[in-house]
């Protein structure tokens, strides 16, 4: 399969068609943005990690019963996925506090949760992704009550074989985003990446970061860090 034109740009990855109009080729940069797009930079050598490792961890989430969008890695950069409409919705899955939880909620990043929490933000940064409830999300028309069941549903299942894989490989998994989406027939199937840039690794022992805050918040060694949690999931699977 060969990219024909560009669909879509984001932050970190681009988009383009193909000459089946049910699939899309995405190709992971290494450009990096956090709070908003506000600071940007770049990861050298992040895009071809993040595409090996998202296809790592959705295939071994499809063994265990989650739909995904992946249909096969084409090149160190990039895959071939299957062409869904993204439900506008950041589900983010949270085992530790920290980051945005924290900060809202004042309490200090290391407090272990007794069961996972679910939340959900408006995917728009022009109102830069606001938190919402099912409510807020059915009322603004993003999606069902049915499909925001089976978001948190499918959502809690990648937190438990997504926790049991890292743990596996001596990382803890504090939290994660992801991201759904319709295929034409209207399935709910997982999407977007799963990597260091939309979880918080942490060294299981040390508690070292291992993901995108040490860009964030300039904790240097952004680079190595991406590379040893990458070797750390290809030593454990
Ligand atoms: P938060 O604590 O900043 O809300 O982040 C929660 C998780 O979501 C964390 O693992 C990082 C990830 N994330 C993204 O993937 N994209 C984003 O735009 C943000 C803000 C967080
Ligand atoms: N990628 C997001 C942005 O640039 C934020 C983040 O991951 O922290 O807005």
């Amino acid at each position: 399969m060969e990219k024909q034109k560009l669909l879509y740009e984001g932050k970190a990855k681009k988009v383009y068609t193909t000459q089946d109009p049910k699939l899309l080729i995405v190709a992971y940069k290494d450009d990096a943005t956090a709070f908003n797009g506000q600071k940007k930079g770049t990861i050298q050598g992040k895009g071809a990690i993040n595409n090996r490792m998202t296809n790592l961890l959705m295939s071994r989430l499809e063994r265990e019963g989650i739909p995904t969008h992946l249909v096969e890695e084409l090149s160190a950069r990039e895959t071939l996925v299957k062409k869904v409409s993204i439900v506008p919705l950041e589900v983010i899955v949270r085992n530790i506090a920290a980051g945005s939880f924290s900060k809202r909620y004042g309490v200090e990043e290391g407090l272990v949760f007794n069961a996972p929490t679910l939340e959900f933000s408006y995917k728009n940064d022009a109102l830069g992704d606001p938190l919402l409830n099912d409510d807020h999300a059915v009322a603004l028309g993003l999606a069902s009550r049915e499909e925001l069941a089976l978001i948190r549903k499918y959502a809690l299942v990648v937190n438990e074989v997504l926790g049991r894989i890292w743990a596996d490989c001596g990382v803890t998994l504090v939290d994660f985003k992801v991201e759904f989406g319709r295929l034409g027939d209207g399935t709910i199937v997982l999407a977007d990446e799963i990597s260091p840039d939309t979880c918080r690794l942490w060294d299981a022992k040390t508690k070292e970061k291992l993901d995108k805050d040490r860009f964030r918040r300039d904790l240097g060694g952004v680079e190595e860090a991406y590379v040893r949690v990458m070797e750390r999931l290809t030593n454990g699977l």
